[in-house]
């Protein structure tokens, strides 16, 4: 198959879909593999890296989805590159089409192959989205630990003391993939620290994991708000999934806080679960200041680390972006893969049921 990798043209966006190991992947599997000049550069991977691995090097963007059979990229197609999709061809990408109703009649009306990323499940996970929120929750400390220094506002503590001196407080609401991460690195930087979850079973695996270093506590609003009022740091990491985040964390419990704690609201993306989040941030401006507490509401957080995002992205979408180039759809439909459920929009149609309630429309069947 010929697949073609577009530059990202989203403002801000840095990450590409395949990394030079990537590449050699799919060409060793008998791939063509077709990369836009520049692609990489936003995540320092050069053009001769790329080409080296045996992509060729492609200056036109329209070359590339003339000739290619599958797009393979990682943000949703802009208005620019609306017209360079063709009919049949096969697009792999983030697409989030139940908030995209423009994008969704593109796909449909240009009769695109559309496999979401983030609709493929396997054993109850979603494998293309985990290692986004890997990044996110290691991030949620190392940036909570900067913004609790006291040049860029916070109390001015260090997170895990020293002799003599109590570390800091972190308390984690969620004990997810974001929550789990957070904590490793809280724990390893020598803080004291709090996971809140509403699961049982998922806090007793992380009482086993973690022994006495970390305190787990069931989420009730009385547990939250005696965690909270002695937070240094609080990082939200809550997900419903399919719904919005509940907000845990009420603009009362925000005031019994100290004034300089940090409050890293990293499920801001859906809707956040702290009563005074009331707005999303950006890396530019990343914070904003509540009854004294600092607010961090960046929904993009990996977006900071485009590197480390691209190797780890391309390493969830690989394995599935060969098996497409492999199989082919059809195949995929027949096997009933799990990349089918990937499958939004096919032949004119939209065949996921989530897309299709959320933009009202019909949803045929796969
Ligand atoms: N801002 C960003 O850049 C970014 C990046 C990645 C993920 N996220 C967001 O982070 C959030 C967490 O993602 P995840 O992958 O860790 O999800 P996850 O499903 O792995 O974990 C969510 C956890 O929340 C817990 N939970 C649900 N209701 C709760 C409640 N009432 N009280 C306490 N805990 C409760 C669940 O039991 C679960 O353990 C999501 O909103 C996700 O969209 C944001």
């Amino acid at each position: 198959m010929i697949i073609g990798v577009p530059k990202e043209i989203v403002t801000g966006e840095n990450r590409i879909a395949v990394t030079p190991g990537a590449v050699k992947v799919l060409i060793n599997a008998g791939h063509k593999v077709l990369i836009e000049t520049g692609a990489g550069e936003g995540s320092m991977i050069e053009d001769n890296q790329l080409a080296y691995s045996g992509a060729e090097i492609v200056s036109d963007v329209q070359e590339i989805y003339h000739r290619a059979e599958m797009i393979y990229k990682v943000k949703e197609p802009q208005p620019s590159e609306y017209d360079l999709l063709r009919r049949g061809q096969i697009l792999f990408a983030y697409l989030h089409l139940a908030a995209a109703p423009e994008v969704t009649r593109v796909l449909m009306d240009k009769k695109v192959i559309a496999v979401a990323y983030e609709t493929v499940m396997v054993d109850g996970t979603l494998p293309m989205l985990v290692p986004m929120s890997e990044i996110a929750g290691r991030m949620a400390t190392q940036i909570g630990a900067h913004f609790l220094e006291r040049s860029n506002g916070g109390k001015g503590l260090l997170l895990g003391g020293v002799p003599g001196v109590t570390p800091a407080e972190v308390v984690i609401l969620g004990g997810g993939i974001v929550g789990v991460n957070a904590a490793r690195v809280a724990m390893g930087m020598g803080a004291k620290v709090t996971v809140i979850d509403i699961n049982v079973q998922r806090l007793r695996y992380l009482d086993e994991a973690n022994g006495s270093r970390l305190v787990t506590l069931y989420s009730n609003p009385h547990n939250i708000a005696q965690a909270v009022a002695k937070a240094d740091l609080l990082i939200g990491a809550v997900l419903i999934p399919g719904g919005r985040t509940p907000l845990l964390c009420t603009k009362e419990m925000v005031k019994s806080m100290q004034p300089g704690t940090v409050i890293i609201d990293v499920a801001i993306d859906q809707g956040g679960c702290i009563e005074t989040m009331d707005h999303t941030t950006s890396h530019s401006e990343p914070i904003y200041e509540r009854y004294g507490v600092l607010h961090y509401a960046v929904p993009n957080i990996p977006g900071a680390v485009p590197r480390t995002s691209t190797f780890a992205l391309s390493n969830a979408t690989l394995p599935f972006a060969l098996e497409l180039a492999n199989k082919g759809w059809e195949r995929v439909i027949a096997e009933k893969a799990p990349l089918s459920q990937g499958i939004n929009v096919i032949g004119g149609r939209v065949v996921n049921r989530a897309v299709a309630e959320a933009l009202s429309l019909d949803c045929a069947s796969l």
